[in-house]
């Protein structure tokens, strides 16, 4: 299966995108690095084997990007989870509620 991994690079997102890749499949992540690095990323494909995938690097809100990223993506799977912590709580919200 090809999944779309919004915030591929954090905590939640980097060990989703782990897993996926271990189970063999292909997966595209989409993160603007507000709160992690691309160097997530570049663990995530050792760990993986040095599997390649799909990266884009922006704010899930960016639509044209957003268009773009998944135009090669027919199965699409959002994470729809809400904030756990205080200090995120406000910026998460307006996130997810966007889409
Ligand atoms: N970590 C937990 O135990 C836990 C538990 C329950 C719920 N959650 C929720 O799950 C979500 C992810 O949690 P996490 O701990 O992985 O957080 P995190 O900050 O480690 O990961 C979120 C990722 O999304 C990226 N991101 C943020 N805004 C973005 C945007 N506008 N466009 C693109 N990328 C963006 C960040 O750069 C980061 O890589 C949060 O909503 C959190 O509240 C987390």
């Amino acid at each position: 299966m090809r999944i779309f991994v919004t915030g591929g690079a954090g905590y939640v997102g980097s060990h989703t995108a782990l897993a996926l890749l271990l189970a063999g499949h292909d997966i595209h992540v989409l993160d603007n690095y507000s709160n992690s690095s691309p160097e997530a990323l570049r663990r995530i494909a050792r760990l993986a084997g040095g599997r390649a995938f799909g990266q884009t690097e922006g704010d899930i809100r960016d639509e044209d990007l957003l268009a773009r990223a998944i135009s090669d993506v027919p199965t699409r799977v959002r994470r729809l989870d809400y904030p756990a912590f205080v200090e995120l709580t406000l910026r998460y919200a307006k996130v997810n509620s966007w889409l």
